[in-house]
C-alpha cells in the first residue's frame, strides 16, 4: 500500500500490507491474521506526527470506527466516549455542539483521538491527558481489551505510557472528561490577546475556540497546502540555572517553568535565532512562517526531512548548546545517527 496521503508530510513510502479495523471487536481476529505474523504492526492514526524515513517493516494497522458516545451527563460532569478513528478536530467541535467544555483549547489539532493520548496533545495551555478520564487499548500479547485510567498513563509533556512503549497496546477508544460550562483556560498569553483583540472580555468555550483556530491558520501550515506534522522538535526542558544564563544572553527568549529546578524553553526562538527559519535544502525545509515546523515543499524524501532536522540541532546545540528531540514518530531511523 502506497502510504503518500497517509502522511501529512507527504512523502513517499509503501506498507507491505494495511490491515483496516472498523471495531475493536475485531482486533483479536486482526492480530491472527497472516500479515500480523510479520511482525509488530505500526498503528497509523491521521499520520500527522510521523515522519518515515523508510519504509515500515511490517504491516500497518488502522482503526476507522467513528463513534462517539456521552456515558455520564450529570448537570456538571460530563464523559464522553469516542473511537480511535474519530477525527480530533470532529470531536471538538462536536464536544461543543453539545455544550461540554475542556477541549477547546485543542480545536484544529490534525490527526486522530487514538493518537491524541499517545502523544499527549497539547496545545494554547491544555493538554489532552488532563481532559482523559481512561483510555481503552487493545492488548496483542494477551489477547485483552483494557481500561487504563488516566493515572496509568503516564501523562507527561508529550509523552505517555503509549509513547514509551508503542507496541505494548493498540488505542481503541478515549473516555473524556469535560464540564457543562467549565471555566475558560487562558493559562496562555497570546489567547487572551487574540481574545481581547476580538474585543471579547467573558470568552465562551466558542470563542475560545475560535480563537485557537485563528491563531493556528495564522502561525503554522496547512497540511493539505504544504505537507509538515506540526512541531517537529519538542520545547527542550533544561535545568533551571542553564536556562537563567541563556535568558541573561538574550532578554527575548521565551522561558517557562517546567517543575522543580527544570525550565521549558522555546525551541522555535532558539531555531529563529540561528537564522534558519525559511532553511531549504532541496525540497526539505523549515517553515519560514514558523520554526518549530519542518516542511516538504514538494518532493522531499523522508531521509531528506531526517537530515534538514539533523542539521537545525546541530546549528542549535553549537550555537546554544541545547539538544533538540523530535517530536514525531520516526519509521526506519533513530534520531541520533546510527
Ligand atoms: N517563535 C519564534 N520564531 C518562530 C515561531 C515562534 O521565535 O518562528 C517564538 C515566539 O517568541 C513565540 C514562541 O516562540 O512566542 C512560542 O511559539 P508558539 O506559541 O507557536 O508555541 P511553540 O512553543 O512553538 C507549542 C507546541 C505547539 C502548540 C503551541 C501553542 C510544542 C513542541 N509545540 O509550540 O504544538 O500549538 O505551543 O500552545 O510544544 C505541535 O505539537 O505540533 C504543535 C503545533
Amino acid at each position: 500500500a502506497d502510504l503518500r496521503a497517509l502522511n501529512t508530510f507527504g512523502v513517499a513510502a509503501r506498507a507491505p500490507w494495511l490491515v483496516d479495523v472498523a471495531h475493536a471487536s475485531m482486533l483479536p481476529a486482526a492480530f491472527a491474521s497472516a500479515p500480523m505474523a510479520e511482525g509488530a504492526p505500526l498503528v497509523l492514526g491521521g499520520g500527522s506526527n510521523i515522519l518515515f524515513v523508510d519504509a515500515p517493516p511490517g504491516p500497518v494497522l488502522r482503526l476507522s470506527g467513528t463513534a462517539i458516545r456521552v456515558l455520564a451527563d450529570d448537570d456538571e460532569d460530563v464523559r464522553l466516549y469516542a473511537d480511535a478513528g474519530v477525527e480530533w478536530h470532529a470531536l471538538v467541535m462536536r464536544a461543543l455542539d453539545d455544550g461540554f467544555t475542556g477541549l477547546e483549547n485543542l480545536a484544529l489539532i490534525p490527526g486522530t483521538v487514538g493518537a491524541a493520548p499517545i502523544q499527549n496533545i497539547g496545545a494554547y495551555g491544555v493538554e489532552v491527558g488532563e481532559c482523559i478520564d481512561a483510555v481503552q487499548v487493545f492488548e496483542p500479547a494477551t489477547g485483552l481489551a483494557l481500561r487504563l485510567p488516566r493515572e496509568a498513563c503516564a501523562f507527561a509533556y508529550r509523552d505517555s505510557l503509549f509513547k514509551r512503549e508503542p507496541s505494548r497496546y493498540v488505542v481503541t477508544g478515549v473516555e473524556f472528561r469535560l464540564q457543562r460550562n467549565g471555566a475558560p483556560n487562558l493559562s496562555y498569553a497570546g489567547l487572551g490577546d487574540e481574545l481581547a483583540a476580538r474585543g471579547i472580555a467573558s470568552p465562551t468555550a466558542r470563542d475560545v475556540s475560535n480563537a485557537v483556530i485563528a491563531i493556528r491558520r495564522r502561525k503554522l501550515p496547512d497540511p493539505s497546502v504544504i505537507g509538515n506534522a506540526g512541531s517537529f522538535f519538542k520545547n527542550p526542558i533544561v535545568p533551571a540555572a542553564r536556562a537563567e544564563e541563556l535568558a541573561a544572553a538574550h532578554a527575548r527568549l521565551p522561558v517557562f517553568p517546567a517543575g522543580q529546578g527544570l525550565a521549558k524553553l522555546s525551541a522555535a526562538w532558539l531555531i529563529d535565532n540561528c537564522g534558519l527559519r525559511g532553511y531549504r535544502s532541496g525540497d526539505a525545509g523549515v517553515s519560514a512562517g514558523h520554526a518549530l515546523v519542518l516542511v516538504n515543499h514538494g518532493g522531499a524524501t523522508g531521509r531528506e526531512l531526517l537530515d534538514v532536522a539533523r542539521h537545525v540541532a546541530s546549528v542549535v546545540r553549537e550555537r546554544h548548546g541545547v539538544g533538540l528531540e523530535p517530536e514525531p514518530r520516526m519509521v526506519g531511523a533513530s534520531w541520533l545517527p546510527d
